[in-house]
Parts: structure tokens; C-alpha cells; sequence
């Protein structure tokens, strides 16, 4: 009998390769409650989850919503200019605040690394990390690796390029770290001044030029350009950076027939992607949007879903 036996999800490093394929066969399972006319089973009835987004959100804040409610729990959404953060609260006392109405799972996504893990030590409730600072996106790689596996049968082994700002990127230290661990070749690329100077020792490849990077490769997985979290120019230009680093269908050519082209979103159309790839039939953007649903429905039920096993 498999086991999850986790208090909170603060990152992929924490997450053994057992673990990951139980998120992803308890996703399997659950993923076709979402196809009918009545959405909803009571597995988490009496359960109650609040999302807390100090960060702005449209896919992993929806989709934490709808998973908790397809699976009955209760659920409460809160964002920081809506909090009493914005009168000098601090996120500790907030959070301590939260705990005294005895919520089961509390969602966080902020502006800080180790905010959620800051939080974990603290409560008595289950943390999930949906997203700190620069450092983690886990039920991002989760639902990336779900999405993988169902369109290519299997990840062990297959060659994946992950291309844009590695440095500031969460999405990508999380894939990074899920990939490898599940036996993936992961080649990273993008300008030197977006890759990490020790980014191999966390076993991947580096290859600067896209084209090159793209070649014989079973998945491409685009980043965004984050401006938001870049102190300084990284590069002249968004319209450079298109048209040395985008993904068009010319620079896909090298890539497998069969690719499958990724983004965790949202996406600047005509920067780090082509509208026509990103649209295109090697596109599997929407589906891991769809994937994301189940993924998450998979992380409450294993986290707060009565039986551990
Ligand atoms: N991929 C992702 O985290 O998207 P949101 O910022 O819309 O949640």
C-alpha cells in the first residue's frame, strides 16, 4: 500500500520519485470527476482549504478553487490588498490569525522564497507552496510531468528543453528538480545572463543557443520573461530576445516530430513564443491547464483526505 506521508507540499526536493508517481496516479484517477455533468464528490466534505495569494494569480489560484470544490471542501480565498496586511499585519500574524478558525490546508503563493516553508514551521494546518519568490513552483512541475506522462506514455528518458530566464524562474528550478529525479534528460537555455553560473550541478545540460538546444528534443517547455523580478536589464530588448531566443516553427525544426511545446502561462505572445506555435498543433499549453485541475485535486486528497492510504 502506497503511502503520502506529508504534512504540507513546500517543493519537489521534498518529494521522492514514490511520492510523485502516487501524485500522479491519484491525478489519473480523479481527473475524469471533472468530465461530468455533476462535478463533485464528497471526499473532503467537513474540510476546509483557503487560498492566500499575496501574488496575482489566474491559472494555480482557479484551479485550486475548483479542485477543492469538486472535492467538496470548503473553501475561502484571500488576497493581500484584501487582508489586513496592507494596514502593517505581518504575514505571520496573519497566518497565525487564519490558524485560529482552524482551517485543514492553507494555499500560499508570495513574493518571498520560503515564505510557505516560514509558515509550515509555524501552523498546525497543512501548507502548500503555490509559488515563493524565485525559489519553488511544485504543483506547477507536478501538473508539467502529469501532462508529460499522459502525452508521452512515459517520462524516463525523454530529452526536454527548458528555455527562457532560468534564473528568476520557479517554474523551472521545480521542473528542474522533477525531471531529473524522474529520470528525464533536461538541457536548459536561454541568454547567459539568465542561467545560473552552477546550474549543472543540478544535473542538467546548458546549450545557449536555441536552435541547438530544441534538436531531437520529446518536449520544449518556454518560460516567461519575468521583468518583474529582474533588478536589471538581462537583455537589450523584448524584441532581441524574440528574435534570438522565441520559439517560431524555424526554430523548432530540429526538434522530434512528435514534440509537445509547453508554458506554464501566462505567456507573452510574440516574446518568448510565437503565436502560431503557441497555437499550433505541437502546443499542449490548454491541457496542462486542464491537467492542473486534477493535479491539485490529487495534492488536497493526499494531503487532508482522511486515509493515508
Ligand atoms: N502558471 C502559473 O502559476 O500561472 P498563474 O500565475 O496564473 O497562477
Amino acid at each position: 500500500m502506497r503511502k503520502f506521508e506529508h504534512k504540507d507540499l513546500l517543493g519537489m526536493e521534498q518529494l521522492s520519485v514514490e511520492d510523485i508517481e502516487l501524485i500522479l496516479d491519484t491525478a489519473e484517477s480523479l481527473k475524469e470527476i471533472s468530465t461530468r455533468d455533476i462535478k463533485k464528490v464528497p471526499t473532503l466534505r467537513g474540510k476546509s482549504v483557503i487560498n492566500f495569494f499575496y501574488e496575482p494569480s489566474t491559472r494555480t489560484r482557479t484551479s485550486f478553487e475548483m479542485a477543492a470544490k469538486r472535492l467538496s471542501a470548503d473553501t475561502v480565498s484571500l488576497s493581500a490588498s484584501g487582508s489586513s496586511m496592507v494596514k502593517g499585519e505581518t504575514l505571520v500574524d496573519t497566518a497565525r490569525n487564519l490558524q485560529a478558525m482552524n482551517p485543514d490546508l492553507i494555499v500560499l503563493r508570495h513574493s518571498s522564497s520560503g515564505a510557505p516553508h516560514l509558515l509550515a514551521r509555524e501552523l498546525k494546518a497543512g501548507i502548500i507552496n503555490a509559488g515563493d519568490g524565485i525559489n519553488e513552483h511544485p504543483t506547477q512541475a507536478l501538473l508539467d510531468l502529469y501532462t508529460i506522462r499522459e502525452k508521452k506514455g512515459k517520462i524516463k528518458g525523454l530529452k526536454v528543453a527548458i528555455i527562457g530566464d532560468i534564473s528568476h524562474s520557479r517554474v523551472a528550478r521545480s521542473n528542474i528538480i522533477g525531471l531529473t529525479r524522474m529520470g528525464a534528460e533536461v538541457t536548459v537555455s536561454g541568454p547567459p545572463t539568465m542561467i545560473p553560473v552552477d546550474i549543472e550541478t543540478l544535473g542538467v545540460r546548458v546549450v545557449h543557443d536555441p536552435v541547438e538546444a530544441v534538436k531531437k528534443k520529446d518536449v520544449i517547455m518556454l518560460l516567461r520573461m519575468q521583468l518583474e523580478r529582474q533588478s536589471k536589464a538581462l537583455f537589450p530588448g523584448l524584441r532581441e530576445y524574440a528574435s534570438f531566443f522565441g520559439l517560431s516553427m524555424d526554430v523548432m525544426k530540429g526538434a522530434k516530430d512528435d514534440v509537445i511545446v509547453m508554458h506554464p502561462g501566462p505567456m507573452n505572445r510574440g516574446v518568448e513564443i510565437t503565436s502560431e506555435v503557441a497555437d499550433g498543433p505541437y502546443s499542449v499549453i490548454l491541457d496542462q491547464v486542464t491537467n492542473g485541475v486534477a493535479v491539485r485535486m490529487a495534492i488536497l486528497y493526499l494531503l487532508i483526505g482522511g486515509s493515508k492510504e
